[in-house]
């Protein structure tokens, strides 16, 4: 069993777990060096943990504790994220830590109890409160939507330490848990940011500048290496990511016209579509078929464009997985507002109309009010109403 736990500071240990098998993670994610779970002890008159860890990981996670301190003296459970890898364990810690309260934000607290299914001891926190560990000072610093709207830093005063979670993170799995030991892990900090916190760039810079006037000596993430040597270049490398991705992001009038097709039907619809498309001036056609496309490609194209055509055929009254994928590749809050619409070939009940557009309006999409369904093969005295339809889809892009 992996027993390693490390100290950081004269207060501070890890005590987080090594998941160096897993290959996929989320279901969406590979993870080809595997992970951590990073959780923290802090030695302090009054004591606490930052973070717990995933739930298959509990006697790993249990013996490391035990190595550090009585569970019965820990006070405080500090929760920056509740995604299941971070809280997965939290029951029975808090089982174990009989006398500890669990700190986070409003939303954090909320979304324990909608997980959890019971009411646990708990302390609600704001921007820039502050805990009193008696020797040792935590301030809660608010970064919300860093990936999920409870996301907040905790920063240890007297030693100077950032406690990020997912932020500034990766999937990279060294037991030498080092920045400067455990060699270079660049891809997997890209991909890691691609994936997990790329859509979310301009709650990022907000976040990075709330810690900018902060000395920091180490920053202690969530996952893979604890930046105690490099984490102003990781922290700056964040910043230039963030800013590059706002900036190309979303390209003007850039209509993604992306569809799967059995038979070929939906397919023609969509060429037809663009064909319209291609009548109005200054739009930008990303035209795909999407059926064998990877998450990563897809997610960059959904990100790009400014305005959205899905397609799909109903199979079994319903529409097609990868246009479940695609919605999972949406971010609510950056593709409100952009226009979108739907298209499909269908044989007799034709679901993926209502399906695909409810789609659209939760994701807070403008709909464009008429779609183009038809039954089986598009003929060619309905190319010229498709290409319409195309077309004034394209007016109210530019509109
Ligand atoms: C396995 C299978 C199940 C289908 N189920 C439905 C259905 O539930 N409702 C419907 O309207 N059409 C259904 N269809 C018909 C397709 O939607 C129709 O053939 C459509 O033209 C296919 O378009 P495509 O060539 O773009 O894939 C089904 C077709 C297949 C092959
Ligand atoms: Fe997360
Ligand atoms: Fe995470």
């Amino acid at each position: 069993m992996d027993i390693k736990t490390l100290k950081i500071s004269d207060s501070v240990q890890w005590i987080g777990v090594l998941d160096k098998n897993i290959r996929t993670f989320d279901i969406i994610m590979e993870t080809k060096y595997g992970t951590t779970y990073n959780s923290y002890f802090i030695n302090a008159q009054k004591k606490a943990i930052v973070e717990t860890v995933k739930i298959t990981s509990w006697e790993t996670y249990e013996t490391k504790m035990r190595q550090v301190c009585n569970p019965l003296e820990i006070e405080y459970i500090i929760i920056n994220h509740t995604e299941p890898d971070h809280v997965g364990n939290l029951q029975k810690t808090l089982q174990i830590c009989s006398n500890a309260k669990v700190v986070g934000s409003q939303v954090t607290i909320k979304f324990l109890q909608n997980q959890m299914g019971y009411n646990f001891p708990q302390l609600a926190v704001k921007d820039n409160d502050v805990i009193d560990l008696g020797n040792r000072h935590l301030t809660i610093i608010s970064t919300p939507n860093l990936h999920w709207p409870d996301s907040t830093y905790t920063y240890l005063q007297e030693e100077q330490i950032l406690f990020t979670c997912d932020s500034f993170g990766a999937h990279f799995c060294h037991e030498e848990m080092y920045d400067d030991l455990v060699g270079y892990y660049n891809d997997a900090f890209q991909y890691y940011f691609d994936v997990i916190l790329k859509p979310f760039s301009s709650y990022f810079l907000r976040a990075i500048d709330k810690i900018r006037s902060l000395p920091i000596k180490t920053i202690c993430t969530g996952h893979g290496p604890i930046l105690r040597t490099y984490w102003r270049q990781i922290v700056k490398k964040t910043e230039q990511l963030c800013l590059e991705y706002l900036s190309n992001y979303p390209v003007k009038n850039r209509v993604l016209i992306a569809f799967v097709s059995a038979y070929g039907f939906t397919k023609t619809i969509a060429e037809k579509i663009k064909e319209g498309l291609e009548e109005v001036k200054e739009i930008e056609i990303d035209f795909c078929n999407i059926e064998k496309m990877d998450t990563v490609t897809l997610s960059d194209k959904v990100a790009k464009a400014s305005a959205y055509l899905l397609g799909s055929p109903t199979i079994n009254h319903n529409m097609l997985p990868q246009l479940y994928q695609l919605f999972t590749c949406m971010n609510p809050i950056r593709e409100k507002n952009k226009p979108a619409s739907c298209f499909g070939s269908y044989g007799w009940s034709g679901e993926t109309n209502h399906i695909l557009i409810s789609n659209i309006n939760n994701m807070k999409m403008k709909f464009f009010g008429e779609t183009f369904f038809i039954k089986f093969k598009p003929q060619e005295n309905d190319f010229e109403k498709i290409k319409n339809f195309g077309k004034k889809f394209g007016l109210f892009v530019r509109s």
